[in-house]
């Protein structure tokens, strides 16, 4: 008998429930394989009275049309640096993770497949190399996870952004200005450059390549003539000026670790107008709207084999690696080769290239 546990964990994406309902249907192919779901990530192991609920086939049914995640998801349930509230009330953080695997042992789980993105899969490597048998998934709309073309929830995302550029290029014409869409990423800007090539905006500005307010002023300006022009510009959540910080701010949930980005479009409002931009402007910040709601038919697909295949890895003992898909194959990279370091746009790509040889400016 084979006990798997699976968990999503950090923020929820589409297609989510595509992959576990791929894990569990794979599963149900084989006899003796049993898999259970905790809920919230770590959370459902650690958390006291447990919250692990048994997955098959009828729980399964139809979800993968369905958006966020049927197990529950948090970005503060990292069993190494776990919050813990004391009877009086006060949080600290503790280290769980040697009680959680003695749990889970004895529970009897054979293994973890973990789908989750960077920060989710660095803590795969560290409980995997603490000896739990760990798969990884690559989830992240962010599409920023090494040794992977793309992770599912990414296409879900892009086009969300590419229908909101649609939309403002007939708003800014109609008025003459300048529409600023800001869209999530958070230090990639995948989300970005896909949209602004995809609705046609004027402007793209990524963490990448971090921008010259001058420049992005001029090609404003080029844009105008007799008062009338418009402009569209994407910026990425993590975008910089040049010599400048990202915007973004401390979270005040205990447990909660990210910088909360968001606000960049504002702040570049606020160079622009300093720097004498004439052109009235507006913001719009998409937000959630990229993370919610179902997930199209690639995401729907990848997804798909992403559960299959760490439901095989699972049944072959392949542990301490984490699914990918590179050069149109899906097959699997060891987690430390996972980790190492983030995925992100390449400056000197043909994407970019292609992005400035039909005239699209990175402000550099
Ligand atoms: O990593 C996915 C992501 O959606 C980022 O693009 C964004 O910065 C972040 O999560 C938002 O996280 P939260 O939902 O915790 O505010």
């Amino acid at each position: 008998m084979k006990k798997i546990l699976v968990l999503t964990g950090g923020g929820d994406c589409p297609g989510l429930n595509a992959v576990i309902r791929a894990i569990v249907k794979r599963a149900n192919k084989e006899k003796d394989v049993e898999v259970y779901g905790s809920i919230e990530a770590y959370n459902g192991v650690l958390k006291s009275p447990q919250e692990i609920i048994r997955l098959k086939n009828k729980n399964v049914a139809g979800i993968h049309v369905k958006g966020g995640t049927i197990i529950g998801t948090t970005t503060k349930a990292d069993p190494f640096n776990f919050p813990v509230q004391a009877a009086n009330g006060e949080w600290s953080i503790v280290d769980q993770s040697d009680e959680m695997i003695e749990k889970l042992k004895t529970q009897g789980f054979d293994c973890i497949i973990s789908i989750g993105g960077d920060g989710s899969q660095r803590i795969s490597k560290a409980l995997s190399d603490k000896g739990m048998p760990v798969i990884g998934v690559p989830k992240t709309i962010d599409n920023d996870l090494a040794c992977t073309d793309f992770t599912f929830g990414f296409q879900t995302a892009v086009q969300e952004a590419t229908n909101a550029v649609d939309k403002l290029v007939s708003t800014a014409e109609s008025h003459h200005r300048v529409m600023i869409l800001e869209v999530m990423g958070r230090s990639a800007g995948w989300i970005a450059l896909h949209a602004a090539i995809a609705g046609g905006a004027e402007i793209c500005l990524i963490p990448e390549i971090p921008y010259d307010i001058h420049k992005v002023k001029k090609r404003i300006e080029s844009r105008y003539k007799d008062g009338r022009g418009f402009v569209n510009i994407v910026i990425a959540e993590g975008a910089k000026p040049k010599d400048g910080n990202i915007t973004g701010r401390k979270s005040d949930e205990f447990g909660y670790q990210n910088l909360r980005l968001g606000g960049v479009a504002y702040q570049l409002t606020e160079q622009l107008k300093q720097m004498g931009c004439k052109a009235d402007i507006r913001e719009v910040v998409l937000g959630h709207l990229q993370r919610g709601g179902s997930p199209n038919a690639f995401d729907r697909v990848l997804a798909t084999q992403y559960g299959a295949k760490a439901m095989e890895m699972a049944l072959k003992g392949e542990f301490g690696r984490m699914v990918t898909f590179k050069n149109n194959e899906i097959s699997s990279v060891s987690l430390a080769e996972a980790t190492v370091a983030n995925h992100n746009v390449d400056p000197n790509s043909f994407l970019v290239q292609t992005a400035k040889g039909i005239g699209i400016s990175f402000g550099d």
